[in-house]
C-alpha cells in the first residue's frame, strides 16, 4: 500500500502508533492500531533514548500487524514545556506591476513575520498564519487576487529546543522510521477532535496527558496561543498511592476504575476495595475519601489551565468554549471539575470524521496519533518508502524545514 500515512504519539505514558489510509470522500480511514507502554519520557520530553526506542519499535509493529502492512515513514507529535507559542507580524509593500497579492507576495510577508530572534539553542517548527491586512482592510483570511500596496500578516510562531528536537530524531533513527512531518503536539490533537466550526468561533482545546497538559486556541479559524503545562494523570496517580498508601499500579487501577474528580459528584455510602502494600489485606474505604485526594489535585490543574486562557487574553471570546481530550480526560467528573473552574461550556473531545477502524481509536487517549493521520491524508504526506527501516534514515532536518503553513 503506497498510500499508507501513519501517525506516531510518543507520549509519557504510552506510545501508540495508527496506520490509515484516505478513504472513500477524502477522510482518514484507520487500518491498524498498536500501542506500547512508554518508560523514555518525562513530562513529555525523552530521557531516555533505548526505552523510547523500544516503545516505538513495539506500537509501530503491533499497527503494522493489525493493518497488515509494512511501514516506513511516520508523522511525528512532540509537546514538553521546551515548545512556546509567540505572536508576531510582518510587513511587505505590494510592488509587482498591477499590485495584486499573489503566492509571492504571501510567502515575503510570512517571511518578513518570523523575523523574530530565535536564541541558537532553538529551532522553528511551525509559523501558522492567522490573518492579514491589506491596506487598511483588516481580518482577511485569504488575499490572493486582491488589490492593495501594504500587505500585513499575523503569524503564531511555535519554536522548541533543538536538541529535544534531536532526541526525538534520534529515537526514530533508532527505531528505523523516517520523520515526514513533526507537528505541535496541541495541533494534532486539535485536527482529530475540532469542527472548522469552532475554531472559527473561538474554542480551547486541551490535551490533559500523563505527563503535561498541552493548550491550544483557536480564534476565527487560526491559532493565536499555545502552551504546555507539566502536569497530567501521573500527578492524580502519585497522589493516590501516597494518600492511599497503595503502590503506583493499584493507585492507577484504583483511579481508573473509582476515581472521580468532583466530591459532590460521590454518593457517601459508596464503598470501594484498595490494595495494601506488602502482605497486608486489602481494606475497605469510602469512594469520597479517594475523591478528597483526587479533587484539589483536579481543581489546580484546571486553576493552571484556567490561568493560561486568561493569560491569552482570549478567554472572554471563545464561543465555542473548552474542549478537552487526551488519557487525562477520561477521569470521571473531569468536565464538570473544568467547568466549574473555567466558568465555560466544557466537552470531552473524540476523533471525529473517520473511518476503518474508528472503535479501537474511540478513546481520547488516541486523539493525538489519529490527528497525525488526518493532517497526514489532508497534506497528503504518504508513505513513500516501505520497508524504509531497513535503510537509513533520511536527514531528519530536511522534514524540520520552516513552515508556511497552509493546513494548519
Ligand atoms: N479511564 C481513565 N480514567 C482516568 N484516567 C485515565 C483513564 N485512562 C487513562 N487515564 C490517564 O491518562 C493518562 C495518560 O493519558 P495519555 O495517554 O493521553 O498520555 P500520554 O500521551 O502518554 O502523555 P503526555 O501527553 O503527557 O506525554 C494517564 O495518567 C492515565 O492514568
Ligand atoms: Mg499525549
Amino acid at each position: 500500500m503506497e498510500d499508507v500515512i501513519v501517525g506516531l504519539d510518543i507520549g509519557t505514558t504510552k506510545t501508540c502508533a495508527v496506520i490509515g489510509f484516505m478513504g472513500e470522500s477524502g477522510t482518514a480511514e484507520v487500518a491498524g492500531v498498536g500501542i506500547a507502554p512508554s518508560r523514555g519520557l518525562k513530562n513529555g520530553v525523552i530521557v531516555n533514548i533505548d526505552s523510547t526506542i523500544s516503545s516505538i519499535i513495539k506500537a509501530v509493529e503491533d499497527a503494522e500487524l493489525m493493518a497488515g502492512t509494512e511501514i516506513g515513514n511516520v508523522l511525528v507529535s512532540i509537546t514538553g514545556q521546551h515548545l512556546k507559542g509567540e505572536n508576531s507580524k510582518g510587513v511587505v509593500a505590494v510592488s509587482n506591476r498591477n499590485r495584486t497579492i499573489t503566492h509571492s507576495e504571501i510567502r515575503r510577508v510570512i517571511e518578513a513575520a518570523q523575523a523574530v530572534v530565535i536564541p541558537a539553542d532553538r529551532e522553528i517548527l511551525h509559523v501558522l498564519s492567522k490573518e492579514f491586512t491589506v491596506d487598511d482592510q483588516i481580518g482577511i483570511k485569504d488575499p490572493v487576487g486582491m488589490s492593495g500596496v501594504r500587505l500585513e500578516a499575523e503569524v503564531h510562531i511555535i519554536t522548541g529546543s533543538a536538541s529535544s528536537i534531536n532526541n526525538l530524531s534520534k529515537a526514530l533513527v533508532g527505531a528505523g522510521l523516517q520523520c515526514s512531518d513533526i507537528l505541535f503536539s496541541p495541533l494534532a490533537s486539535a485536527e482529530a477532535v475540532l469542527s472548522a466550526d469552532e475554531k472559527e468561533l473561538g474554542v480551547a482545546l486541551v490535551d490533559i496527558g500523563g505527563g503535561t497538559t498541552d493548550i491550544v486556541i483557536y480564534l476565527d479559524g487560526g491559532v493565536t496561543y499555545s502552551s504546555v503545562l507539566s502536569i497530567g494523570g501521573i500527578h492524580v496517580t502519585n497522589d493516590i498511592s501516597i494518600g492511599l498508601r497503595t503502590p503506583q499500579d493499584s493507585a492507577e487501577v484504583i483511579k481508573k476504575k473509582y476515581g472521580c474528580a468532583v466530591l459532590d459528584l460521590v454518593d457517601a455510602s459508596e464503598t470501594i476495595e484498595v490494595p495494601s502494600v506488602g502482605d497486608r489485606a486489602p481494606r475497605r474505604q469510602y469512594r469520597q475519601e479517594l475523591t478528597q485526594i483526587i479533587e484539589p489535585r483536579m481543581i489546580e490543574m484546571m486553576e493552571m489551565i484556567d490561568h493560561e486562557l486568561l493569560k491569552s487574553g482570549k478567554k472572554d471570546l471563545l464561543a465555542a468554549g473548552v474542549v478537552i481530550t487526551g488519557g487525562g480526560s477520561m477521569l470521571d467528573g473531569t468536565v464538570e471539575a473544568a467547568e466549574r473552574v473555567f466558568n465555560l461550556p466544557v466537552r470531552t473531545g473524540l476523533c471525529r470524521d473517520i473511518t476503518g477502524l474508528k472503535d479501537v481509536v474511540a478513546s481520547p487517549q488516541y486523539s493525538n496519533a489519529v490527528g497525525l493521520l488526518k493532517y497526514g491524508v489532508r497534506a497528503g504526506r504518504f508513505n513513500t518508502k516501505i520497508k524504509a527501516r531497513k535503510n537509513n534514515f533520511s536527514s531528519f532536518g530536511q522534514s524540520l524545514k520552516r513552515w508556511i503553513e497552509e493546513y494548519l
